[in-house]
């Protein structure tokens, strides 16, 4: 796992823009594994424009969903298909046909989640996942407890991370939908390269735990350990839990220029 450390989320969300247009750039049917939530949004909003400049285009990718809430109207602007067109599709030449989410309409959920899990490995996978997580250590909606194999599934999503999300429902935490499908941790693993980025104080915990502690199931996120391809990236008061920080930043300053992130 490599741990990047910027001085502010502005660098971050740079950081992490840049990665996402390398690999829309070099690659000539790029996959993207988006999350939504709030941590993505500034580098979704440079690979706008980027696009605007006529520096990025991405007419040749698709991109597929982490995880959407159940029980919300399929027009709801909170739905995670709705979010992503308002904060990144609609702004770049990604096709909106090329844009894949779980069917959580589907009469036969389970078969919906399968279904999905399919698409990804017929999609030839995902070749960057972004990733933010939550305050608890989830990544997608993988709660505490979430098998480290588990698959595209129903989550119950906790109490804690209703109340965290009711924030873009007008703090009405009764309005957060308590069910959503998740890709599961085992198919996130499949992924080719985990991009977590993560910013500001209440995110020090959750990431010296990820990237710290012990792998296990109460914090999903850590099993970004078990993969060959991880990197973390995370501001200043993200890193403030970090025994190893100096490390990380003194391996970033140092890396060789043909190493890519
Ligand atoms: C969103 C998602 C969640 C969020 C996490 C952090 O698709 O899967 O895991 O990434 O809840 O949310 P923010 O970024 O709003 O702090």
């Amino acid at each position: 796992m490599e741990v990047v450390i910027a001085p502010d989320a502005a660098a971050a969300s740079q950081v992490v823009a840049d990665v996402i247009a390398r690999v829309v750039r070099s690659r000539t049917a790029p996959v993207l594994g988006l999350a939504t939530g709030s941590s993505p949004l500034g580098a979704y909003s440079l690979l706008i424009d980027a696009h605007r400049r006529g520096e990025l285009s991405a007419a040749h990718a698709s991109a597929v969903l982490l995880d959407e809430y159940v029980g919300l109207p399929i027009d709801h602007p909170e739905a995670y298909r709705a979010f992503i067109r308002r904060q990144l599709v609609d702004g770049i030449d990604l096709p909106a046909s090329r844009l894949f989410s779980p069917d959580v309409n589907a009469d036969d959920l389970l078969d919906a989640c399968h279904r999905y899990d399919r698409l990804l490995t017929e999609l030839g996978g995902v070749d960057v996942q972004l990733l933010g997580i939550g305050a608890d250590g989830h990544i997608g909606f993988n709660e505490p407890g979430s098998s480290l194999a588990s698959r595209t599934r129903l989550k119950t999503l906790t109490r804690a991370t209703r109340e965290d999300n009711a924030r873009f429902f007008d703090d009405r935490q009764e309005d957060v939908p308590r069910h959503v499908v998740t890709q599961g941790l085992g198919t996130v693993l499949e992924a080719r390269h985990l991009l977590l980025i993560a910013c500001g104080a209440a995110k020090a915990t959750p990431i010296a735990e990820a990237v710290e502690g012990p792998v296990s199931a109460m914090c999903p996120a850590s099993v970004l350990q078990l993969h060959p391809h991880a990197t973390v990236v995370i501001d200043e008061d993200a890193a403030t839990g970090l025994r190893l920080a100096g490390y990380y930043r003194e391996a970033y300053e140092h890396k060789p220029t043909w190493q890519e992130l």
